[in-house]
């Protein structure tokens, strides 16, 4: 019998014995001062384990990269615990964030490719936060990583002069490169065809299998649901349970 009306995430995660590497707690943000100012996530709970692939559902509009990229470092939390990869967010300083930065790998909607860099350098300016990291080295991982997504024959060209597919797995490659120990991706496979998509997803998912780094995925592609160990949906800035 079904007693439950929590609104909490759905499944419970394959690996719940481990500690997490993303754990949020009554996570709310908002955007926009004074009167403008406007709730966009509220009371947000969110775990994500060591290897796991977790996909992130929901409207245009709900949350979703919100949540991403206050996961990823990327903005500052307002309200809420957020802890990632061992780090507190709230309050964090800039120095832990760039410091939680490093070690995700973020793919974002917009591919953001830098226009005036070759392909081979969009990857490499990853290094940048990675000192220790030679620039022999890191053109070694940029050409390696490209050719794992089929791009070893356009590290040359400049951004303007591949298809959109390319560019997202330009985007891909970047967010691998370095070897993160988290991936988040905003809707990695939307401009890809069937063939080069499944690619992609089979390629982030067996980084979380084989090397334990759990992947957050906000997907509205039917055609990737299978790699998904749990699916968290979001619905006007809340965490709901999916429609069954
Ligand atoms: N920088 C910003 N300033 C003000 N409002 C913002 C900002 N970024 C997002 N919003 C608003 O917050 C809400 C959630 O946006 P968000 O980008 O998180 O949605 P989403 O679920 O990722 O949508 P989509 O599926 O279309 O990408 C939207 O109403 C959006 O207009
Ligand atoms: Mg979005």
């Amino acid at each position: 019998m079904k007693t439950s009306t929590s609104t909490r995430p759905p499944a419970e995660p394959v690996a719940s014995n481990t500690a997490p590497t993303v754990t949020g707690r009554g996570i709310c943000h908002s955007f926009g001062e004074g009167e403008l100012k406007k709730q966009i996530l509220f009371d947000v709970d969110v775990s994500i384990y060591p290897g796991e692939v977790v996909l992130l559902t929901g409207p245009s509009g709900s949350g979703k990269t919100t949540l991403l990229t206050l996961i990823a470092g990327l903005r500052d939390v307002q309200e809420g615990q957020l802890y990632v990869l061992g780090h507190e967010l709230h309050g964090a300083t800039r120095d832990e964030l760039v410091d939680v930065r490093r070690k995700i790998g973020f793919i974002f909607q917009a591919h953001n490719l830098l226009p005036f860099l070759s392909v081979r350098q969009n990857v490499e300016l990853v290094f940048e936060l990675h000192p220790n990291v030679s620039v022999d080295e890191a053109t070694e991982r940029a050409d390696k990583i490209l050719q794992l997504v089929g791009l070893g024959d356009r590290l040359d060209y400049m951004p303007d002069k591949i298809s959109g597919g390319q560019k997202q797995r330009v985007a891909v490659a970047r967010a691998l490169v370095a070897g993160p120990q988290l991936i988040l991706a905003d809707e990695p496979t939307a401009a890809l065809d069937g063939k080069s998509g499944r690619a992609v997803v089979d390629l982030l998912q067996s980084l979380a299998r084989e090397q334990g780094c759990p992947v957050l995925m906000v997907t509205h592609d039917s055609r990737v649901l299978d790699v998904a160990d749990r699916v968290i949906h979001m619905e006007d800035g809340r965490i709901v349970e999916p429609a069954q």
